[in-house]
């Protein structure tokens, strides 16, 4: 069982104070649902955990299995278990997906693998996710359509086994066929060792993969936790009812 605290975090990005002190524990087996009107700190949140450098930790702390991770930079995050699926997966011109996966995974094993045997694996995988090979020889997220990038997110996932999968509104953009897709990958992925905070604005997809918590974000801070029962009642009632508990 593995285990990540966010502690007292404040969050500045360009002198602007944007998370104002929020506390979460998430443990292997736990999806938690990410909630909160447009700005609120939500997608900060996550870049935060992952480790980008625009995103000044000013306070409070971040640890996997009570040990701090703020010095760890991006990659050494990543090697620690932490995922990023973005909410705008970022392009990269000039390094195709292949080798794009190839790199990624080989850094995250002590032993190199063959690219004979990534392919199998990436076929495997790939597989599941209906996702068309020829893309492996495009540049990363390069011309993919909305729905193209974010099935690519998660085949970035599941060939990196982490500990602990920080999900950014990837059902946005999705069509109905996909965003099956995509949350049957998610349920059939081993829990017993992997943690889950999913951000998304709808119940829809939330009907799909399961939360066991719910978490609300207003201005930075979380106002309200819970269980799925959050996620009925914002679907229902918007997040009024919210505002008036600070
Ligand atoms: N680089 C930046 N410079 C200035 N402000 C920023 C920057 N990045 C984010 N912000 C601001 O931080 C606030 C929180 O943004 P964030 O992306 O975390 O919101 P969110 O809750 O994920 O919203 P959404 O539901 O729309 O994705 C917003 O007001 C946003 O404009
Ligand atoms: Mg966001």
């Amino acid at each position: 069982m593995h285990i990540i605290e966010i502690k007292n975090l404040h969050v500045k990005i360009e002198d602007k104070e944007i998370l104002k002190g929020i506390d979460l524990i998430v443990k292997s087996g736990e999806i938690h649902a990410l909630m909160g009107p447009n700005g609120n700190g939500k997608s900060t949140l996550l870049m935060a955990i992952m480790g980008h450098p625009k995103y000044e930790i000013t306070k409070g702390d971040i640890l996997i299995d009570n040990k701090s991770i703020l010095d760890l930079s991006v990659d050494q995050r990543s090697k620690a278990g932490i995922f990023l699926a973005m909410q705008n997966p970022q392009t990269i011109p000039g390094v195709s997906n292949l080798e794009y996966l190839k790199y990624v995974v080989n850094a995250h094993n002590d032993e190199k693998q063959k690219l004979k045997d990534i392919m199998t694996d990436i076929r495997l995988k790939a597989k599941d996710l209906d996702f068309d090979l020829s893309m492996l020889k495009r540049f990363v997220n390069d011309g993919f359509s909305g729905g193209e990038k974010k099935k690519n997110e998660i085949l970035q996932m599941k060939m990196l086994n982490p500990l602990f999968c920080l999900i950014d509104e990837i059902d946005s953009g999705l069509d109905v066929d996909a965003l099956e897709v995509v949350s049957n990958n998610l349920n059939t992925l081993d829990f017993s060792k992997l943690g889950m905070i999913i951000v998304s604005h709808y119940d829809r997809f939330f009907k799909k993969v399961k939360p066991t918590h719910a978490h609300v974000i207003i201005d930075g801070k979380i106002i309200k936790s819970g269980g799925s029962e959050i996620v009925d009642k914002i679907n229902s009632q918007g997040y009024n009812w919210v505002k008036e508990l600070i």
